[in-house]
């Protein structure tokens, strides 16, 4: 494809109908650094879309007019660095072209107030307004199908998500992690201002952000004031040193499992951002639905996409069905129950087929308990207080430190009601009886008619959705996905697409 630079608004309309595909884009306001490199290798690996950068610097942004005459112009260099890193065309509109004076059809917008008035909208009055109208003008001209932006500048990515949410565009935002320089300050354009000392100051605010997470992960708590006191002893200027819900931007509670450390200095003329996340364990997705609704292909799926464990809680309470019939205990007494249980282990490992075997008391069962026998008491053994007690307290602990993704039925209401994503999917029960009855992994279901397949699921739904412990309800803030239609891919994307949404990329690296 030939590499094209646009000018003028009203070329884009032209290359648009040209190109064929869908757009990602990538708005700069130039001086392009690693940090952008990243932002556009990340587009061009992500997809097969066309890249389009803009450079344009935004005054509306600039609530300062020196630093608005300073910020850093490098345009040629800019041109070269895109077209170099993936980019297959770049906007470089003026002024007037984005502002054409006169235009009543421009709209000025109002970034809303409750995320832009935290943080750098303490001091930088009517910056997220600025960046909220250009970014609503320019994807209206380009109509991309995705917007890469930094976490670095974490509040305005969130309030850019919720421009995105607000006025309904048809585009999904994704991020990347901060990027950061060889001594740890986080890359951006007004670091060439910098003088060396200025460098130390901002290495030693981002060491002790780091610093502050390391303890975080230990201790789960922070100490602000001694922070700001070790800041100060540097006669570092703290513009604010705040430690917020990641989403809200309100003070971070006692609950949050994943909390925003963020803080703003001065250096010399130059102000500078950083912002580490704290988190007391890794994320957890709970995915609850009924039989058959496709939770364990796509749960499956998801802990390999995503490197997080895969917590297959249906598979321990067969695990356990398996052992007490076979065994010939009498679950129904209490006293004999409880003892059988105080003996049991059961534990996951991955096997050469990248899947993973259930062992329990050191047997493994993978295969065995997907009997008919195993489906038709599975629900009844799963009802009994001692069993659902004893196997919540297993799953728990598999989940101490998160980084799973967990599937059953009471995952999101009772075994870990603080995920950070809870799932429900389901499906109709024809289209569940469809998927059992084509199921390599189960025979048994292979053989047995689809009119009585669709009755057995009933029966299932029925027992499930009406017992008195952890009945297979949907958790008030789980999100519904009725996967009927939808390939097991589209389903998987859809729940990751919803995981990055919520869980900062800069958690996630390993
Ligand atoms: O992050 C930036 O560089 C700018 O705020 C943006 C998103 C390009 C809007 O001018």
């Amino acid at each position: 494809m030939k590499k094209v630079i646009i000018r003028k608004t009203e070329e884009i309309e032209n290359w648009r109908r040209n190109i064929n595909s869908e757009i990602n884009f990538i708005p700069t306001m130039g001086n392009l650094h690693n940090g952008h490199i990243k932002l556009i290798s990340t587009a061009k690996n992500d997809n097969s879309n066309v890249n389009l950068v803009s450079i344009f610097i935004n005054p509306l942004q600039f609530d300062n007019k020196v630093d608005l005459e300073n910020y850093p112009k490098t345009i040629d260099n800019d041109i070269k660095i895109s077209f170099a890193h993936g980019a297959d065309a770049i906007f470089i509109p003026s002024t007037e072209d984005i502002y054409p004076p006169n235009n009543k059809n421009i709209k000025f917008l109002k970034a809303p107030k409750d995320l832009s008035s935290a943080l750098c909208g303490l001091n930088r009055t009517g910056h997220f307004d600025g960046v909220c109208t250009v970014v609503y003008r320019l994807l209206n001209l380009i109509k991309p199908k995705n917007l890469y932006l930094g976490e670095k500048d974490w509040q305005q990515l969130l309030i850019l998500k919720n421009l995105v949410l607000t006025k309904k565009l048809n585009v999904s935002i994704k991020s990347i992690p901060t990027q950061r320089d060889f001594d740890g300050i986080p890359l951006s354009s007004r670091n060439v201002h910098l003088s060396k000392n200025e460098r130390k100051l901002i290495r030693f605010f981002s060491s002790e952000l780091l610093e502050a997470k390391k303890n975080f992960q230990q201790e789960k708590k922070i100490n602000l004031k001694e922070i700001i006191k070790k800041l100060s002893s540097k006669k570092i200027l703290i513009e604010y040193l705040e430690h917020l819900h990641p989403h809200t931007l309100q003070t971070a509670r006692l609950e949050d499992n994943i909390s925003l450390l963020a803080g703003a200095i001065r250096c010399g003329e130059t102000r500078l951002i950083d912002h580490v996340f704290l988190m007391k364990r890794r994320p957890i997705i709970a995915i609850d639905g009924p039989a058959g609704s496709g939770k364990s292909t796509v749960t499956k799926f998801i802990a390999k996409k995503l490197k997080l464990l895969y917590l297959d809680t249906g598979s321990m309470y067969r695990a356990l069905s398996w052992l007490l019939i076979k065994e010939n205990i009498d679950y129904k007494k209490e006293k004999k129950l409880q003892n059988v249980l105080k003996d049991i282990s059961i534990v996951f490992k991955s096997n050469t087929n990248s899947y993973q075997d259930v062992f329990i008391n050191n047997y493994c069962v993978t295969e065995e308990i997907r009997s008919q026998e195993i489906s038709s008491i599975v629900s009844k053994i799963s009802s009994i207080k001692e069993v659902r007690k004893f196997l919540v307290k297993e799953q728990r602990k598999i989940g101490e430190s998160g980084g799973l993704v967990a599937e059953g039925r009471d995952i999101g209401t009772t075994v870990f009601p603080h995920a950070e994503l809870k799932i429900f999917l389901t499906a109709s029960i024809d289209e569940r009886a469809k998927r059992r009855k084509s199921d390599k992994n189960s025979k048994e279901s292979q053989e047995i008619d689809l009119h009585t397949l669709k009755e057995l699921i009933k029966k299932r739904d029925f027992e499930d959705s009406t017992r008195e412990i952890s009945p297979l309800i949907k958790a008030n803030d789980a999100i519904e996905i009725i996967t009927d239609g939808y390939s097991i891919n589209e389903v998987v994307d859809k729940i990751i697409d919803l995981y990055n949404d919520k869980i900062p990329k800069e958690t996630q690296i390993q």
